[in-house]
């Protein structure tokens, strides 16, 4: 904090557009100290990450290799951590996650590749982290550390509580870093407890350190890290003690540093455009705990809004402006009200019924984003179409798919039949137990495994009016073809949206993934769709509306949305059975007692009760939830 109380940013951080400009600016420095030390004839000894966020940097370090001739000969590296108790090659340890993604497309010498030993007796271990330290010392110490940033704000595998002077040990993962790994195991249950990290120490011992960030997922582990006080308690913000770090991260990254999300509280002049006012007003208002039409001239002062109250003051013009522009994002027709006065209204009123698309990355992404606002849009007579954009099948357990092979057998011999259904079912459930020595999904067992997301669907919709004739399934290439973190959209990918927007032409199109993580599904068809509006022009019978709807993960503030759609006690309750439908996704782990549920049902209807709350607390109607979108204008950056 500063002296007047406003969060200082106590580490440097570079915003960029996208992960790949983050990525191209670091990528061409780590070239330049390459070709530095090459030159000068010293070693360059790199520290590296996995996961999904240095992904996009390795994919440009090889580019660099391939296509302008950096050589990697005289560069030597040290990962930060490694999965413990996995069999050697499995496929999500880190040793393969590097080899795949980084080492075997460049000119590495043998042996410059150092991950964490952890082949030996778990009593072997302690011996090994210290050879690791050792070797370390000896190449000379790492010059450039590359980090990510778990949402537990660990840096390698140091959880919360590690000391800032750790060193590389074994150690036991969180619940939420191995919820977080789940899907890249094919099941929480399969993700390893244990993993031998760097600590803290190590790391703080690298001359130099950049930490990478995308999506706004990490938005708030950025900003307290950046902005708190250093505390074991959050092992990324130990990072304040080194001289030589900085954050490279994305704008969805970024959005929860206070020059971002409250510019007016950072010392810098603001420009005022009309979304940055309506949402300073509303935090101003939840701040000081009163109605937005209740705002006085000393609120703003004291809120820091001096500068806004002078340039469009005074409060009283303020306030009835903002409570107008947010009384009039509230619609219960989220496709238009035909024959009313649509100047006020976040959607015009013709054409009337329109076609409407809802683009869900997985199936069900839709129906937790805005379940409630299908239901309308169907009663309301719109011609509605949901398109699933992926099969969902990675994100579904082997004890489903067991499950479901089962009742195929069962049902083959009750109809006294042991032809085909019950060869296929008996061949899942055979290459569903040879999981210890295969660890990607046969394509029978994906097929298998993307029925059961499409039956869920189906009956999830079903709940919300929609007929299964309603709902395509567009099984994007990037998606069947992939694994986590290493999906890799193409132009068969946006061929197939382009395809489906150009025979629909609709009228409204509902999307997600603005801002996620770009490795993750959400965000990899984001990328997809965002491409596919650019080519597609807007229907012929009228303009095209683009809405975003909150992602899984994410809530729009009160002052953010541009249009919300209330949901009635019983239409919320109905949303959240029609959730509660998609069983495959529900938590695989009993949680322990007291844990904050993670179910997909509860976390949408505790976010969308929490804009209720919101509109409440500004003197606005009192709902029970309210679904959040925010227009896609033409000009908006994808
Ligand atoms: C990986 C590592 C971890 C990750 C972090 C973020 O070697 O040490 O700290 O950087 O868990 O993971 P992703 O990038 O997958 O979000």
């Amino acid at each position: 904090m500063s002296p007047d109380g406003i969060p200082q940013e106590r580490i440097p951080v570079e915003v960029h557009a996208d992960a790949a400009a983050g990525c191209a600016t670091l990528a061409r420095a780590i070239a330049e100290l390459v070709r530095s030390r090459q030159a000068a004839g010293k070693p360059c000894v790199l520290g590296l990450a996995t996961g999904s966020t240095p992904v996009p940097l390795y994919r440009e370090l090889i580019r660099l290799h391939r296509e302008e001739g950096l050589s990697f000969a005289h560069v030597t590296t040290f990962n930060l951590d490694e999965y413990h108790g996995l069999p050697e090659g499995h496929p999500q340890s880190y040793r393969v996650f590097m080899h795949e993604q980084f080492f075997r497309h460049v000119d590495f010498q043998p042996g410059a590749n150092h991950l964490p030993d952890v082949s030996g007796p778990r009593d072997a271990i302690h011996g090994a982290c210290l050879a690791y330290e050792r070797a370390i010392r000896e190449a000379g110490g790492i010059d450039l550390q590359v980090l990510g940033i778990g949402r537990t704000g660990h840096i390698g595998f140091n959880e919360p509580g590690s000391a800032p002077d750790s060193r590389t040990r074994l150690v036991t993962l969180d619940r939420l870093t191995r919820s977080d790994a789940a899907r890249d195991f094919l099941g929480e249950t399969n993700v390893p407890r244990h993993a031998v990290t760097m600590g803290v120490g190590t790391i703080l011992e690298a001359r130099r350190i950049v930490l990478l960030a995308w999506g706004h997922r990490k938005a708030s582990v950025v900003a307290r890290a950046v902005e708190e006080p250093p505390t074991d308690a959050l092992p990324a913000s130990l990072l304040q003690r080194h001289g030589d770090v900085r954050f490279v991260v994305d704008g969805a990254a970024a959005v929860e540093l206070t020059r971002v999300r409250r510019p007016w509280l950072s010392g810098a002049s603001v420009a005022w455009t009309p979304r940055t006012l309506r949402r300073a007003v509303c935090w101003l208002a939840l701040r000081a705990r009163r109605p937005v039409l209740k705002l006085l001239d000393e609120h703003y002062a004291e809120g820091g809004l001096a500068d806004l109250l002078t340039q469009a003051g005074p409060a009283y013009d303020l306030n009835i402006r903002v409570f107008n522009e947010v009384q009039h994002t509230i619609t219960g027709w989220p496709g238009g009200k035909p024959g009313a006065d649509d100047r006020v209204r976040p959607e015009r009123a013709l054409p009337h019924p329109r076609r409407v698309l809802v683009l869900s990355p997985e199936p069900a992404d839709c129906i937790t984003g805005m379940g409630g606002t299908i239901e309308r849009l169907v009663a309301q007579g719109h011609a509605v179409t949901v398109a699933a954009l992926t099969s969902g099948n990675l994100a579904v357990s082997d004890e489903e798919a067991a499950l479901a092979a089962g009742l195929v057998i069962d049902i083959a011999e009750t109809l006294g039949e042991d032809g085909a259904e019950a060869w296929l079912g008996r061949r899942i459930q055979h290459l569903l137990t040879l999981r210890h020595e295969r660890y990607d999904d046969s394509p029978e067992v994906r097929r298998m495994k993307g029925m059961i997301r499409r039956n869920e669907f189906r009956a999830a919709l079903r709940q919300a009016g929609v007929a299964p004739s309603c709902v395509r399934f567009l099984q994007l290439p990037f998606y069947e073809n992939g694994r986590y973190r290493q999906f890799r959209p193409g132009d068969a990918d946006v061929d197939a949206v382009v395809a489906l927007l150009a025979e629909l032409a609709p009228h409204s199109v509902f999307v997600t993934g603005r801002g996620v993580d770009p490795a993750s599904v959400a965000g990899s068809t984001w990328s997809v769709v965002a491409r596919a509006l650019e080519r597609s022009p807007a229907p012929p019978d009228g303009p095209r509306s683009v809405w975003l709807y909150a992602a899984s993960d994410h809530a729009w503030e009160p002052g953010e949305a541009d249009m919300v759609v209330p949901l009635s006690p019983g239409e919320l309750a109905r949303r959240s059975e029609a959730i509660y439908q998609v069983r495959s996704q529900r938590s695989q782990t009993p949680l322990p007692a007291g844990a904050e549920s993670a179910e997909p049902w509860k976390a949408a209807h505790d976010r969308d009760c929490a804009l209720a709350g919101g509109y409440d607390a500004l003197g606005l109607a009192e709902y029970a939830a309210l679904e959040g979108f925010v227009r896609l204008a033409p000009d908006d950056p994808a």
